[in-house]
């Protein structure tokens, strides 16, 4: 009897294990479903006069928030209702950017290197699972420039415990109070998404005939800059009814917020602020850094950061802002606005307006503004601009990955020049070569060849004489778990101005171990490592940064593109797949200035 007792007792304590285990949900991987269906709509985003035919997501922009933890698998069906017309341009791909794809190349979006473009009527399926990384990530079309709407919010959580989605349903029935979230030792009661982009007067398609063909001169400016897709282009006669208005997010006073700022701009770099607020870095491109206090972000193309912010400020609206980084000759400010916006903390029984947010947390329902708040943050002068802004303070959470000291196998140097060919056009020659879609076949991407065996495999990898390229694969081939250090040369004729270039990899994050001036030679540079703690990230921008010593060569002037700045990444080839590298300035991209990894194609997984 005694023991029978004991027995139920023992079953009940497990049952009540079980349920908080339940509760707190812990690490269960599960699948992501969502679909996607890819339409074209008029929108006018800026409420300005002007609307484009564009293409989006589930007719949104940005389009869906995609969410999961740590070590889920995602699950994207993707259908082109696009109109059947005879050129490329309604065909679509999409990328899921800083994810690695460990063992799922074929899920990386890449037309022509790792599937074929979705054409209209088809659908296609990417699942992947995301191994090993967690932070903020983006989505966004990789065909022309359809990424100028076609983009979204990709937030990865390190574990159940930095996920605000979970106990919603449950925290509503009881209290008010908020469990906080947090990642690796950061806690911080709610989060908010800052994704940044560009819009056009004028539609994408024609843009890109423009940028292709033989009027191309130079890249027309945006006219606005979007933060969560919106803005306001002209507040003169602008009402509610016409305009959504300005992005309102809520916060309440004397708490932590994370901010997860998303560079999914397709041509600029920003600087990024909050009016009267710090904001100290946690997270770069999905890796946690040590916190890093700055009063501005600058925000390539393809970048994310996650800041903490501290509501210390008394009950106002602060105006967050975006100005132009990088810009030579156009002026800093644009119309990039988004409005931080105080509540007074009440009790939600009596108040109808506010919601139930994360983990119980009260949130406003989003109120719209057409002015902007009077308060704004102060941007510092464009002169104290600097190569390399801050990330030589950045450093790993973890500390260094002992990789970094390692010897690399060898040193792959990517050399960017700007031709202006005979027919007319421009174009981003790398090592001499403009990517184009035919690099692959047009019939089957590289992949799929591979898989099928009816690819030739690289036969020599120290291809030393050609930089590492493989002139009949068109690729640059990778032997699995090599070291490889890729110094990405940018170059400019003298006295003309030199460009910024964000350069991304694909497959795999990468360390930035060294950078320079003017242009890098093997015998003197080889050695550099002036960064002290690289962290890991998947853009590295490299900064204009001009050696006036080589403008002129034995009293004489030099009339040929000469280097302006370089920056050495390091990769670990641990994921076999074809994988693009490349400028995410997507006009630089598509006018050439990219190239493909071949990495262990041998070793390949089927999906
Ligand atoms: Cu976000 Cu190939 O890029
Ligand atoms: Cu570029």
């Amino acid at each position: 009897m005694i023991r029978w007792n004991t027995l139920l007792g023992f079953f009940y304590l497990v049952l009540c294990v079980g349920k908080i285990i339940r509760a707190e949900a812990i690490t269960e991987s599960i699948t992501r479903y969502y679909e996607f269906n890819v339409t074209q709509h008029s929108i006018n985003p800026d409420c300005s006069e002007h609307t484009s035919p564009v293409f989006l997501i589930n007719g949104q922009m940005p389009g869906p928030t995609i969410t999961a933890n740590q070590g889920d698998i995602i699950h994207v069906l993707i259908r082109n209702k696009l109109s059947e017309v005879d050129t490329h341009h309604h065909d679509v791909a999409i990328h899921f950017h800083g994810i690695r794809q460990y063992g799922s190349n074929h899920a990386d979006g890449v037309p022509f290197l790792t599937q074929l473009p979705i054409r209209p009527g088809q659908e296609f399926v990417q699942e992947f699972r995301v191994i090993n990384q967690a932070g903020t990530f983006f989505y966004h079309a990789h065909v022309g420039l359809q990424e100028e709407t076609v983009f979204g919010p990709l937030i990865v959580y390190e574990s159940q415990a930095a996920n605000p989605e979970i106990l919603s349903t449950e925290s509503s029935t009881n209290s008010t109070e908020f469990l906080p979230l947090t990642a690796g030792p950061f806690s911080y009661h709610d989060e908010h998404v800052a994704i940044l982009s560009e819009w056009w007067h004028r539609p994408p398609i024609e843009f890109e005939n423009f940028l292709m063909g033989s009027k191309f001169k130079f890249l027309p400016e945006a006219d606005s800059v979007l933060i969560n897709g919106r803005t306001m282009h002209d507040t003169r006669h602008a009402t509610l009814a016409k305009c959504g208005g300005y992005d309102v997010m809520t916060v309440l006073p004397n708490k932590t917020y994370r901010f997860r700022v998303i560079g999914a701009t397709t041509f600029r770099t920003l600087g990024f602020a909050i009016a009267r607020h710090n904001l100290t870095i946690i997270e770069v491109d999905g890796e946690l850094v040590k916190p890093y206090t700055v009063n501005q972000l600058e925000v390539a193309p393809g970048q994310r950061f996650s800041v903490l912010v501290h509501t210390d400020q008394v009950l106002d609206d602060y105006s967050i802002r975006v100005v132009r980084r990088w810009s030579d000759d156009v002026g800093r400010p644009t119309n990039g606005i988004a409005v931080l916006q105080y509540q007074q903390p009440i009790s939600r029984l009596n108040h109808p307006s506010l919601g139930v947010g994360s983990r119980g947390v009260l949130r406003f329902k989003r109120p719209a503004m057409i002015q902007p708040p009077s308060i704004h943050p102060v941007f510092e002068k464009a002169e104290l601009e600097a190569p390399y802004w801050i990330w030589q303070e950045l450093e790993p959470l973890y500390g260094v990955d002992p990789t970094v000291r390692k010897p690399a196998s060898r040193t792959i140097k990517l050399r960017s020049v700007d031709r202006h060919l005979p027919d007319g056009t421009t174009r981003w020659q790398v090592n001499g070569v403009a990517y184009t879609e035919e690099m692959g076949s047009k019939q089957q991407p590289i992949l799929y060849n591979v898989l099928n065996k009816t690819r030739q495999l690289p036969g020599r990898y120290n291809t030393a004489h050609t930089n590492g390229y493989d002139p009949n694969l068109r690729t640059y081939p990778l032997k699995h778990f090599e070291i490889v250090d890729i110094v990405i040369q940018t170059t400019h004729m003298p006295g003309e101005p030199c460009r910024s270039h964000p350069w991304h990899t694909h497959g795999h994050s990468h360390w930035e171990i060294a950078n320079g001036k003017g242009e890098y030679t093997e015998e003197r540079d080889g050695k550099i490592r002036n960064i002290n703690t690289p962290i890991l990230k998947d853009i590295t921008m490299i900064y204009p940064n001009v050696d006036p010593d080589l403008f002129t060569k034995d009293g004489e002037k030099v009339t040929s593109p000469v280097g302006c700045g370089w920056s050495k990444i390091r990769i670990v080839a641990d994921n076999p797949g074809i994988w693009a590298v490349h400028c995410h300035n997507t006009p630089h991209m598509l006018m050439g200035m990219m190239v493909a990894l071949e990495e262990a194609p041998e070793l390949i997984s089927r999906p």
